[in-house]
């Protein structure tokens, strides 16, 4: 039986859910689904449900069931892990695989045991929860099993984190439950302010990875968009440049920022001189915004990277765990 059971790492994300096997990456999707809204059936999960966006009937709903980094509709994101899983280890009553699950550092119990209900109702056999940072640790290939320390900072889309590991365990964190998405609605906020005019958030987001950055850029790049006039409701061009984004992102990287600085205060001297030697390492999508390793150097004055595979580190590192689960049992998060 267990030679043709699955491991898999999940990364249950607020934008996306990625599924790993081994530390290699084999799927990622979009954190969507479309349902019926009679019957509660899934019609859609993932890349597809997005693609059916603002395109369908009342009688398909299609919703994000995660926000900022937990579990907003129960039922909806265990309909979806079924289906993700499914999807890569075939029939669950031949196969059940043994899941590990990531959550954020710092969500409450009652958040915890929604996902690992929310795993086990999906078809696993056996479900472990692990904080994100330390499957981002393990992913990028950290040393964390050291008494040296290793400072690891993920920003999602619904949520920034950034953890000092050592030993295999977390010995200072934050969240902050704001990422990507909250960029998207500071860019929507400048617009309406600045032109008085509406945009929906794919824009925003569309606008961001075109032209988005966090410290201002050698090539100031413009976009032309449609919005839509406050007043008169009517569609309206609209060209933003990367200066002005750069300035509508800036209080929320901020926030970001502060946030790596708290985490830094409350780690131990020796530990923060690893973390000045070694750098800090930079994952999750929103560390693909242009100048934001720059940013962090700038303001924390420590060297700060992106590491090798930003976005699906997370999910590798969570596959990774299971080989090793012995060595961390004592560091994953219980669920009450
Ligand atoms: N090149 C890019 N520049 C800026 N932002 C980007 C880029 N690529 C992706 N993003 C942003 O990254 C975010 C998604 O990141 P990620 O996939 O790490 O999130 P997640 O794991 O689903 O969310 P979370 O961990 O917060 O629950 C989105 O907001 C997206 O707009
Ligand atoms: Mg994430």
């Amino acid at each position: 039986m267990a030679l043709f059971s699955k491991d898999l790492g999940i990364d249950l994300g607020t934008s996306f859910i990625r599924i790993a096997e081994g530390g290699e990456t084999l799927l990622e999707e979009p954190t969507i689904v479309a349902i019926a809204v009679d019957e509660r059936m899934i019609v859609e999960v993932g890349q597809a449900a997005q693609n059916m966006y603002g395109r369908v009937s009342e009688m398909i709903e299609v919703t994000r069931p995660m926000q900022n980094g937990v579990v907003a509709y129960y039922e909806i994101t265990e309909k979806l892990l079924g289906h993700l899983i499914r999807k890569v280890s075939g029939p669950l009553r031949i196969f059940r695989p043994r899941i590990m699950i990531t959550v954020p550092y710092g969500i409450t119990s009652v958040e915890t045991r929604a996902v690992h209900e929310a795993a086990l109702g999906a078809g696993s056999r056996e479900a472990y929860l692990i904080q994100q940072p330390l499957a981002a640790a393990l992913g990028a290939d950290l040393p964390i099993g050291t008494p040296s320390g290793n400072m690891v900072v993920s920003l999602g889309g619904g949520c920034s984190q950034a953890a000092v590991i050592a030993m295999n365990s977390i010995v200072a964190a934050e969240t902050l439950r704001a990422g990507g998405k909250e960029l998207d609605e500071a860019i929507i906020a400048y617009v309406r302010k600045k032109y008085g005019l509406i945009i929906a958030q794919p824009t925003a987001e569309q606008i961001k990875l075109a032209i988005g950055a966090a410290i201002p850029q050698d090539e100031d790049k413009s976009i032309e968009v449609q919005g839509q006039d406050q007043v008169t409701g009517l569609p309206h061009p609209l060209v933003l440049t990367t200066t002005e984004v750069v300035e509508a992102v800036q209080d929320v990287l901020r926030d970001i920022v502060e946030t790596v600085r708290r985490v830094l205060e409350k780690t131990p001297p020796e530990l923060v001189s690893d973390t000045i030697d070694r750098g800090i390492a930079l994952c999750g999508g929103s560390a693909l915004l242009p100048g934001m390793e720059k940013l962090m150097t700038k303001e924390l004055g420590i060297p700060t990277y992106l590491v090798d595979a930003p976005t699906t580190c997370i999910a590798e590192g969570a596959s990774r765990a299971l080989d090793i689960l012995p060595t961390l049992q004592r560091s994953l998060p219980n669920v009450y």
